[in-house]
């Protein structure tokens, strides 16, 4: 979708971290949003700013892990706007523990939020996009949805998950010749806000510096580079993570063997730690 004014983006994860940025790239564009998150007030906050600039906002608070909430959401989305051309799966959730550890509701939070969610309104407002004759889709996945990351399962379960529907909702859309595109955005480690900056604050990690980290605006940019572009898959990352997806691709040993070489490990493993370690003293 080239021209993005006056259409109507809907956004997830809007109340904080990345969402709070692209939402504001897709308002300079001049797209009317709909954001969601389960915080109205984190929501309310950034509607507030991006209506100071002029942009057609509503909010529409939500947990994306209620599976009748999500359906409510698409079909709301769809009465009380002139229709949803862009969807960005945005929200997700970390759950760095050690596998083992993690309480199995956990599990299903996190496919719940990360992947079936994304998936639903990718298939409640599809139809309707085909149908008007254009629409576009945007699924934040991430690195670990290229190659595998230590003490992060459940994220890079769901993230691969993310960049297989987009590839499978693309390779439909072609095949059918369908007016939709659909893009996958995989960026690595990102500072100044969202869940990365949240962990570097509260537990002391640093990104290794062989990988290196992003600045929001640029996963924004991203959003609205795929969208304008109809790109499949976007990486945003300072050391090109292109050639690292191929070589997973590839060598799947030789690939493991390099990340845990780039220190990735020391990233989500002291976390873990702390938490199973602060989890099993609260149950003794
Ligand atoms: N930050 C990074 O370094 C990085 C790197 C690669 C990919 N990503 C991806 O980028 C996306 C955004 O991450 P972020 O860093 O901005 O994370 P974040 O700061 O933790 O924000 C997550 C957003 O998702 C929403 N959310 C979480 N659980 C939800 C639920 N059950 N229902 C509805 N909304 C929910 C949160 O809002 P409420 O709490 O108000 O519900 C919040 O708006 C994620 O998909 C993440 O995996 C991030």
């Amino acid at each position: 979708m080239r021209d993005l004014q006056n259409r109507t983006a809907l956004v997830t994860g809007a109340s904080r971290g990345l969402g709070v940025y692209i939402a504001r790239a897709l308002a300079a564009e001049g797209m009317n949003l709909i954001l969601v998150a389960r915080s109205a007030e984190g929501l309310e906050r950034v509607a507030d700013e991006l209506r100071a600039t002029g942009c057609k906002v509503q909010c529409i608070p939500t947990d994306l892990a209620d599976r009748e909430a999500v359906q409510v959401l698409a079909e709301q989305a769809e009465a009380e706007s002139d229709g949803v051309d862009v969807l960005v799966n945005n929200a997700g959730a970390e759950y760095a523990m050690p596998f083992d550890q993690i309480p199995v509701e956990r599990l299903d939070e996190a496919v719940e939020v990360n992947l079936r969610a994304p998936m639903v309104l990718a298939r409640l407002l599809l139809p309707k996009m085909i149908a008007r004759g254009r629409g576009h889709i945007v699924n934040i996945s991430a690195a670990n949805g290229l190659f595998g990351t230590p003490y992060s399962e459940p994220l890079c379960a769901t993230k691969h998950g993310m960049v297989g529907l987009s590839r499978g909702l693309r390779a439909t859309a072609k095949s059918e010749g369908y007016p939709v595109g659909c893009s996958a955005i995989c960026s690595g480690f990102v500072t100044e806000s969202g869940m990365y900056d949240d962990l570097s604050q509260e537990f002391g990690i640093r990104a290794p510096w062989t990988l290196g980290t992003s600045r929001p605006e640029s996963v924004a940019r991203a959003v609205v580079r795929a969208v304008k572009r109809d790109l499949p898959e976007v990486f945003v990352n300072p050391i090109p993570l292109r050639p690292v997806a191929v070589l997973a691709a590839l060598l799947p040993r030789l690939t493991t063997w390099l990340v845990l070489r780039l220190g990735v490990a020391k990233v989500f493993g002291p976390v873990a730690k702390t938490r199973a370690a602060a989890s099993s003293a609260g149950e003794s």
